[in-house]
């Protein structure tokens, strides 16, 4: 990995932030300060336990302090929606914001993030919602599974939070079929009526495909189960067979294998976990705060040096 003594922090560094509850393990700031070295830019981006009650005055301080940007995790998302002066439109879409960047008016009088504009900032400043987390789900399907969307045919497990922003994404991406299987049906109902609504083309169903021979492109478990050792497969094999699925896509990331990965590699399965999606959506964010492209190889290594260790 690159050298991240670069500067001393001095009085001249700029700063960004992950807020979380819990946060001590984020692998954020390890990917975006391999960045940044990288950019060779004299900015740190730090981690802080932000409770939601104490969220807006978190973003305010940033603000005050004319931090270039935030990250936001759980559980802090939904809440953000309202605690932002604008809404990019990645935000309006998906209802949730993962990245805040400050913003202030450029000699023009359009607004641009603090990061691209000469310090000390001046004026006004304004916090701008954006949400990187559904294109991160593309960019990993796309990326680490050479998946791309339009046309296919997908078993999603799982309809809590991130549940329902990868099917909206999917739907939105073109997605031909969409089975929704969630431990409570009423969830995973009302997310094939939203699907109905907002994206027609794709023809969104509850419960697993009508045949068990009946093929998909992808499974993509959203759901928590896998995060411990001794949970359940979230998908029932008697209703499915992996068989009968061209790649599978985890959004957990540690441990690396879960028990669903290990089993769709046994069938034959192209596989891939959440490393890729949790890389992307940073790498989205730095993107908006520096307007430069994010150097995703070292970020790639990074994160995965902090979250898997040197194994
Ligand atoms: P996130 O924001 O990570 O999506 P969430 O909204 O709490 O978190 O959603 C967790 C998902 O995992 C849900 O789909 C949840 O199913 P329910 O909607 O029925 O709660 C699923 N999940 C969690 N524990 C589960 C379990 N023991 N068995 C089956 N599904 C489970």
């Amino acid at each position: 990995m690159d050298d991240l003594s670069q500067k001393p922090i001095g009085a001249a560094t700029r700063f960004c932030a992950v807020y979380g509850q819990p946060i001590r393990h984020s692998g954020s700031p390890a990917m975006h300060n391999a960045a940044l070295a990288k950019l060779g830019l004299d900015w740190r981006y730090l981690a802080f336990e932000v409770s939601p009650d104490a969220l807006g005055q978190a973003i305010e301080g940033a603000r005050a302090m004319h931090f270039v940007g935030l990250n936001l995790t759980v559980p802090h998302k939904l809440f953000a929606v309202e605690l932002v002066d604008a809404l990019d439109e990645s935000a309006t879409t998906w209802g949730a914001v993962n990245t805040i960047s400050f913003e202030a008016k450029n000699d023009s009088g359009d607004w641009t993030p603090l990061g691209q504009l000469p310090v000390p900032a001046t004026g006004e400043i304004r916090a701008k919602g954006h949400n990187t987390d559904a294109d991160a789900i593309t960019l990993a399907l796309q990326q680490d599974l050479g998946l791309s969307l339009a046309g296919q045919r997908v078993l999603l497990l799982g309809a809590g939070g991130a549940g329902r922003v990868a099917a909206l994404k999917l739907a939105a991406e073109g997605v031909a079929e969409l089975h929704l299987v969630n431990r409570t049906v009423a969830k995973a109902e009302q997310l094939a009526g939203e699907i109905a609504e907002r994206f027609p083309q794709t023809k969104a169903t509850v419960g697993y495909p009508e045949n068990v021979t009946d093929k998909v492109d992808l499974v993509l478990n959203a759901t928590s189960l896998g995060l411990k050792t001794d949970d359940a497969l979230p998908l029932d094999e008697s209703q499915f067979s992996l068989a009968n699925a061209a790649a599978v896509f985890d959004m957990i990331y540690q441990p690396a294998l879960t028990p669903l990965l290990a089993k769709a590699a046994e069938a034959g399965c192209r596989t891939t976990n959440g490393l890729g999606m949790l890389l992307w959506q940073g790498a989205k964010a730095l993107e908006i705060w520096t307007g430069q492209p994010a150097p995703i190889d070292v970020m790639r290594t990074a994160l995965e040096s902090h979250i898997y260790g040197d194994e």
